[in-house]
């Protein structure tokens, strides 16, 4: 934590967005909400999970922003230069052990989307009926191509990182997630026509209350802060990038905004697919992909869209995981005075093991489940307890910190977008949020849930 060099901070607000935005959209909007709010019930899901965005996501955003703007550090340095050699240094360790757990089931994901690049790039699935389809990927789920592609993803995560040259990827997905989002929006009308479009819509905005129980609003609060990017520090990071004049509560609200945007798009395009093609919407982690292909296969030039989709969704991927694996990084290098070049062999090398762990889950590891935790698999497992506990938690460690332990003053300047004058709206509810709101309500879940 020596570094005092000067930082190269952002030089435009689009940068800015652009990069938190790249953090936040990813596998968590596209293939971790539909997932969620189907196994969930849909519309009581969704609304609980804007409640969350809005209540907590905002406010936590705005608390990493303002640490991160204001000391100039990660997270580790962020708490240790306001309460030097303090516990809460645990906080930071929370978020290290979270970025692990994560980085290992989301790269089994991501390569799962590699897997269809290229068989989409070969044309292997056009012409297949819905029933091969689903054969193909349960075959492939079950053999030994998810584990390859695992450790693919992760070797390829290991050179970006260590070689630094994430600048290079951002700028690529800085122009490819604006396309994405095009995409997206065109395959959302293609499935408005299907005819279970109108079955699909009411499962994913009619709310049944009566649906709602402990582990809905648990789903829901862990949903926020994945899709978020939430609770590690990594947003925390990137602020410390942040000139004085960066907007914080707006930069905090347009990536909220955009974030839950493309997660309600992707709900849009998965949920009439869904009762179009006869899927169970309960189906789990593999919903979306056993969903998409079908959606695909029956587009003229289905292939190239296919091929197109899953390439900038793999992209997105990387440039989450590239946040994560930087969270770690930064600890064995800040605080164990590792090389980067060691510090990034050795996070990728333990997200390769619990990464084959958990890309077994769903074939030789299948039945192994946790004792004392009943029916999870690994890869659930990981999912589960990273996004709605560790996440959660970390999210409390820091609104208590910047709500309570920051100057009150220095965090109302921090929020405030005229630098004099009367504290606005945002810069006098966000601090209360902060400090009670925000750890109360989380407390009050996990006991519920217990
Ligand atoms: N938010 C990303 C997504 O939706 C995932 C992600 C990146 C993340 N960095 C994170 C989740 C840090 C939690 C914490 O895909």
């Amino acid at each position: 934590m020596k570094q005092s060099s000067p930082r190269s901070l952002f030089a435009t607000r689009l940068g800015v967005i652009a990069t938190t935005v790249g953090s936040a959209v990813g596998l968590g909007n596209i293939w971790r909400f539909p997932y969620e709010a189907g196994v969930h019930g849909g519309g009581a899901f969704l609304i609980l999970y804007i409640a969350f965005i809005l209540i907590l996501g905002v406010p936590v955003l705005c608390a990493e922003f303002a640490l991160g703007r204001s000391t100039h550090r990660g997270i580790f340095g962020a708490f240790s230069s306001i309460r030097p050699n303090s516990r809460w240094r645990w906080g930071g360790i929370i978020g290290v052990v979270a970025s692990l757990m994560i980085l290992s089931f989301y790269s089994v994901v991501a390569g799962w989307t590699m897997e269809y690049f290229i068989v989409s790039v070969k044309g292997g699935l056009s012409g297949l009926s819905d029933a091969e389809l689903h054969a193909s990927f349960s075959s492939f789920l079950v053999g030994w191509r998810p584990v390859g592609w695992t450790i693919v993803f992760l070797l390829i995560n290991y050179f970006v990182t260590a070689r630094g040259v994430q600048k290079g990827v951002e700028r690529i997905s800085n122009i490819l997630t604006p396309m994405l989002f095009v995409l997206i929006i065109a395959f959302c009308i293609n499935s408005l026509l299907l005819p279970g479009a109108s079955e699909g819509l009411a499962f994913l905005f009619h709310p049944d209350f009566s649906k709602i129980t402990p582990s809905v609003v648990i789903g829901a609060m862990g949903q926020a802060f994945f899709s978020l990017s939430l609770g590690i520090g990594v947003m925390l990071t990137y602020a410390s990038y942040f000139t004085d004049r960066t907007p914080i509560v707006r930069s905090a609200m347009i990536t909220a905004s955009l974030d839950t945007l493309i997660a309600l798009l992707s709900g849009i395009l998965i949920f009439p697919a869904v009762f179009t093609y006869g899927v169970s919407p309960a189906e789990g982690p593999t919903l979306v992909f056993e969903v998409l292909p079908s959606i695909f296969n029956r587009l003229p030039g289905g292939m190239i869209w296919s091929a197109l989709f899953f390439f900038m969704l793999f992209l997105a991927s990387l440039t989450s995981t590239m946040s994560m694996s930087e969270c770690v990084v930064t600890y064995f290098v800040e605080e164990k005075g590792m090389k980067r070049k060691s510090a990034t062999a050795l996070t990728i090398a333990v997200a390769v093991v619990f990464g084959i762990l958990c890309a077994l889950s769903f074939s030789s590891l299948s039945d192994l489940t946790l004792p004392f935790i009943g029916s999870f698999n690994i890869f659930n497992f990981f999912d589960y307890t990273s996004s709605n506990i560790l996440l959660p938690v970390g999210g409390i460690l820091i609104s208590v910190f910047v709500g309570r332990i920051m100057s009150r003053s220095l965090l109302t300047k921090q929020l405030s977008s005229r630098p004099s004058g009367a504290p606005s709206f945002a810069a006098r509810v966000i601090p209360f949020i902060l400090s009670w709101v925000a750890p109360v309500l989380i407390t009050i879940i996990f006991l519920v849930n217990l």
